[in-house]
């Protein structure tokens, strides 16, 4: 399973990416919104720091306007992937994106019928969200069984990501599924690496070194 990163603080990046265990990154208006820095400069540092995938979100709501701000933005770096929103207009600028060799990765998906499109459109990427569906009483995660099982079966070369992840356990589940990706706010990542038995045991290993003869 990769994991993205699912933030645009370069500080919180800089501090995972060093782990190795940072596979990509995830940004979107929000996000940027939250980094509070120009955002051309946060996505060159990302880019820098992060080999690889990094989705930068296009604003349009035309094919046109979407292909001319994903051309702007894979002038940034070579890792940029554009994400766009799921429509018809979205798809288009997909499938166009897609014949001039730009990757994308299509987001706001929340049913198996939208990821469908998305992966007959040419997208590299599919990013349901799974905390927003449960917000609305849907079972996120069986939506993403459904996408796995329907990619299967028709063998398309289009990854999963589980995005709008909120808790540990989504990870597990998403795992379980055999979901290509997971992007995770830097809180569940930290999260992750939280057991109260490694605090026990750490401050245990502590106590008895405190005892061993040094000399
Ligand atoms: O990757 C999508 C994510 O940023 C949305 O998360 O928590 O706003 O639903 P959330």
């Amino acid at each position: 399973m990769k994991v993205f990163l699912d933030t645009a603080i370069v500080d919180e990046i800089r501090e995972f990416a060093a782990t190795g265990l940072v596979d990509g990154v995830t940004t979107n208006p929000s996000l940027l919104k939250r980094a509070q820095a120009p955002y051309g400069e946060v996505l060159t540092e990302i880019c820098r720091l992060v080999p690889g995938p990094v989705s930068a979100e296009v604003l349009a709501e035309d094919a046109a306007g979407m292909l001319g701000e994903a051309r702007e933005l894979v002038g940034i770096a070579e890792n940029i992937v554009i994400k766009i929103p799921m429509g018809v207009e979205g798809m288009r600028a997909v499938r166009a994106l897609r014949e001039e060799g730009i990757e994308t990765n299509v987001t706001l998906v929340f049913s198996t019928n939208q990821a469908l499109l998305a992966a007959k459109a040419g997208a590299r990427f599919v990013s349901p969200f799974i905390g927003r569906l449960d917000d609305a009483g849907h079972a996120g995660m069986d939506v993403v069984a459904e996408i796995l099982e329907v990619y299967a079966n028709y063998d398309f070369e289009t990854e999963v990501i589980v995005a709008s992840v909120r808790h540990p356990l989504h990870v597990i589940e998403a795992g379980l599924l055999g979901a290509d990706i997971v992007t995770l706010p830097t809180k569940v990542l930290r999260a992750m690496f939280e057991h109260p038995l490694t605090d026990v045991g750490k401050a245990k290993f502590l106590e008895a070194w405190r005892d061993v003869p040094k000399q």
